[in-house]
């Protein structure tokens, strides 16, 4: 027998980091000692608090039964506690959905809101998931907002053709520019969605990881976003648990109350002792201050961080060091593909800038989620090719 694929499945582009996953396999098959600053999870353990937490819920049997569909109460009251220590905002308990990680309810929430037909505007270059696994399985069609180097990786709002545009994705920190943002942009940012009547999802995976003093601003500081906003959040980065798959949303009540019945019909939301051990681990932020380990964790990124830009300025790719993520962002001064090829000769897996969007093409993403003396190693190679 042979099964067609949905039309939807069809249009997906191939799932760029599969590919890239498969290279480094070959080039690991074949004994090559290779280096990968190319996915985006981190090497770093979960703090040991969030370890014993783990452990703890895991052996409750009450923890074990179907969760609320929009996340336990006890979650999503942590979750508010979190949002007013943290941005000064104030959310009740129905504006809180908990997710199995940010991706899926970036995907989630597009189903609940994207007819056939509607047009989604989407950052390029961008995480794949807004335009493939958001707008594409909804059979929407993505409209692509340049980010380009000139206005800072922001789209220019004046620039857009909002017309019949449903929703909006906008991501900073930004995967994969690593561009951030003041709060004047997200005022403008909230402008147009409320001038255009679009949904603006929000998604701030990044928002704990920054350096040099720099703190990502919540779109839901802006006046008037809980009118038009909904905002991704989630504990993979910050607690170096992307694979535990705990996340929530916060926002406007019908955004939230739509994503969440999707949910009640698709999943019955993440295991109840996850959604315990959020509750600890967002109980470490006493105020708007990261924790400790935190505090250390990123000192640990920024470190690595200052090693990549600086051995990329010196073999003629200077770039700026970026303020947030875990991720530098070059110019690579041609095509992005071959860049990458060229580094993979050397055992270095980068991305190349087109895999996330027409105007990823010139651009390499370069990940320091490896050991420190990884990137060492990584640049001494890379500063032996280029000299
Ligand atoms: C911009 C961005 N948003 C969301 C996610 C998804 O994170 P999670 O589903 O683990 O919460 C990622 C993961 O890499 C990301 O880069």
């Amino acid at each position: 027998m042979k099964f067609e694929f949905a039309d939807r499945v069809n249009r997906l582009p191939p799932y760029l980091f599969a590919e890239i996953e498969k290279q480094i396999k070959e080039k690991k098959a074949q004994g090559v000692d290779l280096i990968s600053l190319s996915i985006g999870d981190p090497d770093l353990p979960p703090p040991p608090f969030v370890v014993e937490a783990l452990k703890e819920e895991v052996a409750n049997v009450k923890n074990h039964n179907y969760s609320f569909s929009q996340g336990e109460p006890d979650f999503r009251q942590a979750v508010a506690e979190w949002y007013k220590k943290r941005f000064n905002v104030d959310i009740a308990q129905d504006q809180v959905v908990a997710l199995l990680g940010s991706k899926e309810g970036i995907a989630n929430a597009a189903r609940a809101f994207v007819n056939p037909g509607d047009r989604v505007l989407v950052p390029d270059p961008a995480y794949p998931v807004y335009a493939n696994g958001s707008t594409i399985l909804c059979d929407g069609e993505a409209v692509p907002m340049p980010l380009l180097e000139e206005n800072g990786f922001k789209p220019d709002f004046d620039a857009i053709k909002a017309k019949k545009a449903k929703m909006m994705f906008l991501n900073y920190p930004n995967n994969p520019t690593s561009a951030t943002v003041d709060k004047k942009f997200l005022k403008e940012a909230v402008e147009f969605a409320r001038d255009n009547n679009i949904i603006l999802c929000y998604d701030n995976a990044y928002s704990e990881v920054s350096y040099d003093g720099y703190k990502a601003p919540s779109i839901l500081e802006v006046d008037g976003a809980m009118d038009v906003a909904i905002e991704f959040s989630s504990l993979s980065k910050t607690f170096n648990i992307t694979g535990d798959r705990i996340a929530f949303a916060v926002g406007n009540k019908q955004l939230v109350g739509g994503l969440t019945k999707i949910k009640s019909q698709v999943d019955s939301g993440p295991p109840v002792y996850t959604q315990k051990v959020a509750v600890k681990a967002l109980a470490a932020y006493k105020s708007a201050e990261p924790p400790e380990f935190l505090k250390k964790n990123n000192q640990i990124l920024s470190e690595r961080r200052d090693t990549l830009v600086e051995c990329l300025g010196d073999v003629g790719f200077p770039c700026e060091k970026p303020k947030a993520t875990f991720y530098v962002w070059v110019n690579c001064k041609g095509d992005s593909m071959e860049f990458a090829a060229k580094l993979l000769s050397v055992g270095v897996a980068v991305t190349p800038g087109v895999g996330f969007g027409k105007h990823g093409e010139g651009y390499a993403r370069i990940t320091f989620t490896q050991p420190k003396e990884r990137i060492i190693e990584a640049s001494e190679r890379i500063r032996k090719l280029f000299k």
